[in-house]
């Protein structure tokens, strides 16, 4: 397969270096519903460097039953793919892999017998259903907070039901649990409604973290697309993010 994001209009421009870190990806491939091969995970990483990414950590999904994958064999394949993409010519600094966990019915047993692939083995990147809300969720954060784990929440705005002035996303915040949003919410990508509540919380002072969640190559052109967005740059110059400590 063959891919070309290249040779588009407009030139990708490096308003991402102000972060440095891509915290948030799924790119090792065939694992979860992220890249489907060598080919499409080089192509979206060089992306990340075109668009001002030095460094990225990838995470893929964990979640029942749908992807089911196991700890060690996920660090396997990462480690396959960061040789191949430096033999494909990749100069972005592949510093880790770690997941995205679903709290799900299977997270509980998790818990029982933690073997978190962590972000810079400190912090636990979870995410909720995109469509309702699941019972105990937020006592799991709360235990896993308890249990020692440092936790993220990814992209907090794209909850339909987790209202940005509700005593719940409030509540989350003052129990220390950071915020990541998509970068791609920024422009609109997951719609309008996902792009208000990122830009009131970010207002808010509630973010610490932006992913760029990338998929696969549409969502590298989007990238693409969002680096040559003024308004986007200057909100990246506004607040003061933590992916450079990552
Ligand atoms: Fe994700």
């Amino acid at each position: 397969m063959l891919f070309n994001l290249f040779n588009r209009k407009y030139e990708p421009r490096p308003i991402f270096a102000v972060l440095g870190t891509d915290m948030h990806c799924h790119l090792v491939p065939k694992v979860d519903d992220g890249s489907k091969c060598v080919e499409e995970s080089v192509e979206c990483l060089k992306t990340l460097k075109a668009v001002g990414y030095n460094k990225v950590i990838i995470t893929p999904h964990f979640q029942t039953p749908r992807f089911e994958n196991d700890e060690d064999d996920i660090k396997r394949r990462y480690e396959e793919l960061k040789r191949q993409a430096t033999e494909a010519g990749v100069d972005i600094e592949m510093v880790g892999v770690a997941g995205e966990y679903r709290i799900d019915s299977g997270f509980k047993k998790r818990l029982e017998n933690p073997r978190f692939l962590k972000i810079s083995d400190k912090y636990v990147l979870v995410e909720f259903s995109l469509h309702q809300q699941m019972m105990g969720c937020d006592e799991m954060i709360f235990d896993m907070q308890m249990k020692g784990y440092e936790v993220i929440l990814a992209h907090p705005e794209r909850y339909p039901y987790l209202n940005v002035n509700g005593v719940r996303m409030e509540q989350l915040k003052n129990q220390g649990v950071f915020f990541q949003i998509n970068v791609l919410s920024l422009g609109g990508f997951y719609g309008e409604e996902a792009k208000r509540r990122a830009y009131e919380m970010l207002e808010r002072g509630w973010i610490e973290f932006m992913g760029t969640d990338t998929h696969n190559t549409m969502y590298a052109q989007a990238l693409r697309d969002l680096s040559c967005n003024r308004k986007v740059e200057k909100v990246l110059e506004k607040y003061t993010f933590m992916n450079d400590t990552l």
